[in-house]
C-alpha cells in the first residue's frame, strides 16, 4: 500500500491538545493517532449510510429472576438470529447478568434491532458498541 505524506495546518492551541490527548492515550505518532481518527470517522459513515454490512456489540445487563425477561430475551435472540453472530452470558452475582452479543448485519436493521432490546422492561443497561467488517479499511 502507497502512503502519501501531507501537511495539515492546526491553530497552536488545538494542535497542543491534540498532543495532549494522543500522549494520554498512547499513541506512538501523530499519524497513528491521525489514521484511527479517519478510521472511526469513516466506521460512523458506514452506520450512518444504514446500508453497509457493519458489526457490533450490544451488551445488556439485566436481573435474571424475572422469568418472564429470560424468555422474553431468548424468543427476541431467536426471532433476530439471522443478525447474530456469537453471544456470551456471564453471571456477574446472585442476581445480575451481563450478556455479550455479536452482531453483523446492515447499519439500519442492527440499530434498530439494538434498540428494541435495549428498550424491553427490566434490561438494566443496553448498549450498543459499532464497530467495522474491516473489509474496506487500510
Ligand atoms: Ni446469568
Amino acid at each position: 500500500m502507497k502512503v502519501i505524506r501531507f501537511a495539515v495546518s492546526l491553530p497552536e492551541d488545538l494542535l497542543e491538545t491534540f498532543d495532549k490527548i494522543i500522549s494520554k492515550k498512547n499513541y506512538p505518532s501523530r499519524s497513528e493517532a491521525i489514521r484511527d481518527l479517519i478510521r472511526a470517522n469513516f466506521i460512523e459513515q458506514e452506520w450512518t449510510e444504514g446500508n453497509k454490512e457493519v458489526i457490533g456489540t450490544i451488551s445488556i445487563v439485566y436481573d435474571h429472576d424475572t422469568r418472564e425477561l429470560l424468555d422474553k430475551l431468548m424468543d427476541f435472540q431467536h426471532h433476530h438470529h439471522s443478525f447474530i453472530i456469537s453471544s456470551t452470558h456471564i453471571h456477574l452475582d446472585n442476581h445480575n447478568c451481563l450478556e455479550v452479543i455479536i452482531v453483523k448485519g446492515k447499519g439500519k436493521d442492527i440499530k434498530d434491532m439494538a434498540d428494541k432490546l435495549i428498550s424491553i422492561r427490566g434490561v438494566k443497561h443496553g448498549k450498543l458498541s459499532t464497530t467495522s467488517t474491516g473489509k474496506e479499511l487500510s
